[in-house]
């Protein structure tokens, strides 16, 4: 069952990719803050060299040519298909015990397995999935195929030794020409007992890593099964001995939406409630339990009833481009939620249809402009006479634009100055101009204050500059925007001198 991605929230509003496929990510994935602690999307050996390469290092090295594709970060520390299908690795199951309370509706399992003596060892990481190659044949006397299932443990595992990989599993159940047929592969992964031996594939999957940065904010949405990733980060985040493991002291604020049919059917209920009750300022946690409430209108409630319900926060959390959001679990809530954003969407004025598809490269595209940023910084802060933003390494920006100051220039300069841009193809624009132009404009032309005598803010603003780096120019345009930029700067700054 193939993932295809597509993305969902806007500019300011982060870049978010959902994944959809039988379940679906929402995940913002804000560029990743710059810090000294280990990755949460790599193994704790590998953070220095992930820091390394994160792709704001990158771009230093990128700047010179336009020909580089730029990729999406590529997780390099993420292990990957460690065990392949033909050669699996073949675990030993420690633990296989129901998930759900009498009452339940079905069948839903917790099952670990152990990894030691693996030669190489499988690592993983949150939010990556194994496969699982039952045992038997099919219809047609062939090996059964592999089934992929979420990993709900931390790397560390639920033991904490970094040497057993859990899974939750539902018992597949359908009905078909009047008999229950039990899926080959969940049942087999829920019927099977401590000491037997399984095949495990992978791990794959590095859409769902959660991300490196103790302050981010982390929005789930889950209903069933699809808690599996879930669990695996909220124990990262929360479960103190695997606190004191990770060393990942998460202090940003973290919102679970859970959808089961019952009570009765809410996956480990208690221990996020104990997270909830240890960390009340980092954690909420929103049920939807379908068969017991209902919505506004009578009906089920699900879990895009609550996205409507606390649309306000949702979208301010959302606005905060720290904001991460997964979404895992049936495939049929995905329309439900993206209806949902969409009336949220509307109720602060935006318009979600056209927010949606702006975030699909959000993240390449942030690299992208900022590759076109430096480009155009790095030739313009040779020329003496300009001033640039200083930018600390610590900061994140979006270099869709840039800004520069020419100090002491005079209006009638910067007027001419702008003029032989324009001439040359370059269209700048200027905040010394008493009435606004594009989107610059000064405190002159605002009617909703009283005229204001500031003189140090217009002796700024007379020599401050803008252009838009938008990503239809590639880089040797910006390299030749710069260049005529210093041209007209040099002209002038006979007459500043
Ligand atoms: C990335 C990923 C992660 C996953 N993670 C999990 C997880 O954490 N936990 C979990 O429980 N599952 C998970 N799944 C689902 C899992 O991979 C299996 O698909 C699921 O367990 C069913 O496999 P099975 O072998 O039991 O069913 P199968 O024997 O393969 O039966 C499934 C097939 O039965 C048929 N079928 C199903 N329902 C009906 C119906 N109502 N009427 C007629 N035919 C029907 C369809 O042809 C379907 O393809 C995940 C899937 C993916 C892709
Ligand atoms: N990584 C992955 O891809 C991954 C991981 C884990 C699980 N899964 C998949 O996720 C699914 C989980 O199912 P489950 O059987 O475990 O869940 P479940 O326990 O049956 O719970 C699903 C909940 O979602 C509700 N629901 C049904 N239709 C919905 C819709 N259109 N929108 C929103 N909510 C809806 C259900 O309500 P009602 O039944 O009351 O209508 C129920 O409350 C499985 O298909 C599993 O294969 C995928």
């Amino acid at each position: 069952m193939a993932y295809s991605e597509a993305n969902v929230i806007a500019g300011g509003l982060a870049h978010i990719p959902i994944v959809v496929g039988v379940f679906g990510l929402i995940q913002a994935l804000i560029l990743k803050g710059t810090t000294n602690k280990p990755p949460a999307n790599g193994t704790e050996q590998g953070a220095k060299k992930e820091q390394q390469e994160s792709p704001s290092t990158q771009l230093g090295s990128q700047s010179s040519s336009s020909q580089k594709t730029i990729k999406k970060p590529a997780h390099p520390n993420v292990p990957v298909n460690t065990y392949k299908p033909k050669t699996p690795f073949i675990g030993t199951v420690t633990e296989n015990y129901s998930l759900l309370k009498q009452g339940a509706i079905g069948r839903v399992n917790h099952i670990t397995f152990d990894l030691s003596d693996g030669n190489p060892l499988l690592k993983y990481v949150e939010g990556q999935s194994i496969g699982i190659i039952p045992s038997g044949e099919d219809a047609k006397g062939k090996p059964h195929k592999i089934r992929l299932y979420s990993i709900a443990s931390t790397r560390h595992g639920d033991n904490l030794k970094g040497n057993t990989v859990s899974l939750c599993v539902r018992q597949l159940q359908y009905e078909k020409d009047g008999e229950t047929i039990n899926g080959v592969c969940s049942t087999f992964l829920c019927d099977i007992k401590a000491g037997d031996k399984v095949k495990i594939t992978g791990p794959v999957g590095k859409e769902m890593l959660l991300p490196d940065d103790e302050d981010s904010n982390i929005i789930m949405f889950a209903t069933g099964t699809g808690i599996a990733p879930m669990r695996a980060y909220l124990r990262r985040m929360f479960e103190p001995t695997e606190r004191e493991k990770n060393q990942w002291n998460y202090k940003g604020k973290s919102w679970l939406f859970m959808g089961a049919p019952k009570t009765e059917n809410l996956l480990y209920d208690s221990d996020f409630e104990t997270y909830k009750a240890k960390f009340p300022e980092n954690l909420r946690y929103t049920k939807a339990i379908s068969r017991e409430q209902k919505n506004p209108t009578g009906g089920r409630m699900y879990i895009q009833d609550r996205v409507v319900e606390y649309a306000d926060e949702i979208f301010s959390l959302i606005e905060n481009p720290k904001t991460h959001i997964y979404l895992c679990g049936l495939k049929g809530m995905e329309p439900g939620i993206d209806e949902a954003m969409r009336q949220a969407a509307q109720s602060k004025g935006l318009d979600w249809s056209e927010l949606r598809p702006q975030l699909k490269n959000l993240e390449i595209n942030i690299i992208r402009w900022n590759e076109r940023y430096q480009i155009v910084e790095k030739k313009l802060n040779e020329i003496c006479c300009i001033e640039l933003p200083l930018r600390f390494k610590e900061e994140r920006f979006v270099g869709s634009s840039i800004q520069f100051r020419i100090p002491n220039i005079s209006n009638a300069e910067a007027k001419s100055f702008i003029n032989k841009n324009k001439q040359l193809g370059v269209e700048l624009k200027w905040f010394g101009n008493d009435n606004p132009n594009g989107f610059t404009s000064n405190h002159k032309s605002w009617k909703y204050v009283k005229d204001q005598n500031l003189e140090k803010s217009d002796e700024i603003l007379s020599g401050l500059f803008d252009l838009r780096l938008p990503l239809s120019f590639d880089l040797d345009d910006c390299e030749t925007i710069a260049n005529i930029i210093t041209e007209c700067v040099e002209q002038l700054s006979l007459k500043i001198d």
